[in-house]
């Protein structure tokens, strides 16, 4: 099969790790006879520095056209003034609004040797296997925002549409996997809530009778995450609640570098990115921890391509990779780390 991937390397070690990515969607191709070209834009940054803007409308237009997007990471201390009229941080906010992805997936599934770089302790680390659904485009990070003399405000809304398309991709996920969907509100106190917690147990009774439903509440849900994250299958949640609940739960595998992500729509072109960012102190020394953007590409070929077997293909080589102790700098703990290239030959010497 014939798939065309739009690569956004962007800053900092972006560039690196998509690379690696790339490596290794070329091995799996040639190994299982997929055609995968890959077409470069700039995103970021970079495209600041280029264009002007963030998100030139090239880079829109080659998104829209391919099947996927692989995107490194975008931002870094030369764009970082606050006062500034366009920062790269802008590029990604438009990119998941133009592209129309609303559900933000990221799975954590600790690997049993990197549970030691975990600062939990390793007994309720041991078999956590979850995945955060977080809703991407919708409430209080895109309402209206005023500010006047006295005071400021930032408006929370959901439609009822909003909650009922990722509620679906939430438990169509779940029945791939344990059958267990954990809804994560503040119903005790936002109207926002109490939508989305009546929505959820509709579609639920409705549409997925065969789903286990949970509500939680956001206050007590950051302390279960960390008591009992094994109780998890899949965590359903809006925006904001799901940007810090994702940034906490990542803490469950040891490195941000580990960890990938899928941004999907009701089209098939996803967006694919390790959850961490340009990290500019360690950018251009061929050090960074490609696995998260190298996992990031097994969800590209799962959710975008449909090619569920070679994703697997991929995650078991990064798998057997760590189980061989092949470990980048964010995860060695004896000073005999891996560079990027290194870690990378890891996982390409154990694509079957
Ligand atoms: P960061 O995730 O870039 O780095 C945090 C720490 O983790 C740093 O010490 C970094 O060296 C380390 N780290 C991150 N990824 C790593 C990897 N693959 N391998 C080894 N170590 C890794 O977050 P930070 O420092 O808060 O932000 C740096 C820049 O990145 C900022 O401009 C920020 O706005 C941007 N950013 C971009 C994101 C994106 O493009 N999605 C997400 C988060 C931040
Ligand atoms: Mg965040």
């Amino acid at each position: 099969m014939r798939a065309d991937i739009a690569l956004l390397p962007g800053d900092g070690i972006g560039p690196e790790v998509t690379a690696a990515a790339v490596e290794v969607l070329r091995a799996v191709g040639a190994r299982h006879g997929h055609d995968f070209r890959f077409d470069s834009f700039d995103i970021g940054g970079i495209a600041i520095d280029r264009h002007g803007e963030p998100l030139p409308q090239a880079t829109l237009d080659g998104c829209k056209a391919a099947d996927a997007v692989l995107l490194g990471a975008v931002g870094g201390p030369k764009w970082s003034d606050p006062n500034a009229r366009v920062r790269p941080e802008q590029g990604l906010l438009a990119i998941r609004r133009a592209l129309g992805l609303y559900a933000n997936l990221r799975p954590v599934r600790p690997h049993a040797a990197t549970i030691g770089a975990s600062p939990i302790k390793p007994h309720l680390l041991a078999g956590v296997d979850l995945l955060v659904v977080r809703e991407l485009t919708g409430g209080i990070y895109f309402g209206d925002k005023t500010r006047d003399a006295e005071g400021a405000s930032d408006r929370c809304y959901y439609s009822v549409a909003e909650v009922e398309r990722v509620m679906r991709r939430a438990c169509t996920l779940a029945r791939a996997r344990r059958g267990h969907v954990t809804s994560v509100d503040k119903a005790n106190v936002l109207e926002t809530s109490r939508l989305w917690r009546d929505v959820a147990t509709r579609i639920v009774r409705d549409e997925f009778p065969d789903i286990t439903l949970e509500h939680q509440l956001v206050d007590s849900m950051a302390m279960h995450l960390i008591a009992r994250p094994r109780a998890y299958d899949v965590v359903v949640t809006e925006n904001m609640f799901g940007d810090i609940l994702t940034d906490e739960a990542s803490m469950l595998a040891g490195s941000l570098g580990l960890l990938p992500s899928a941004s999907l729509g009701e089209g098939t072109v996803g967006l694919y990115e390790p959850i961490h960012g340009s990290a500019p102190d360690i950018a251009g020394k061929g050090v960074a921890n490609p696995y998260g953007t190298i996992l990031s590409a097994a969800l590209l070929l799962r959710h975008s391509l449909g090619m569920a077997q070679e994703a697997a293909c991929i995650e078991d080589a990064v798998d057997a990779a760590l189980s061989d102790g092949a470990f980048t700098a964010d995860l060695a703990s004896d000073g005999r780390a891996m560079g990027t290239a290194e870690a990378t030959l890891a996982v390409l010497s154990r694509i079957d």
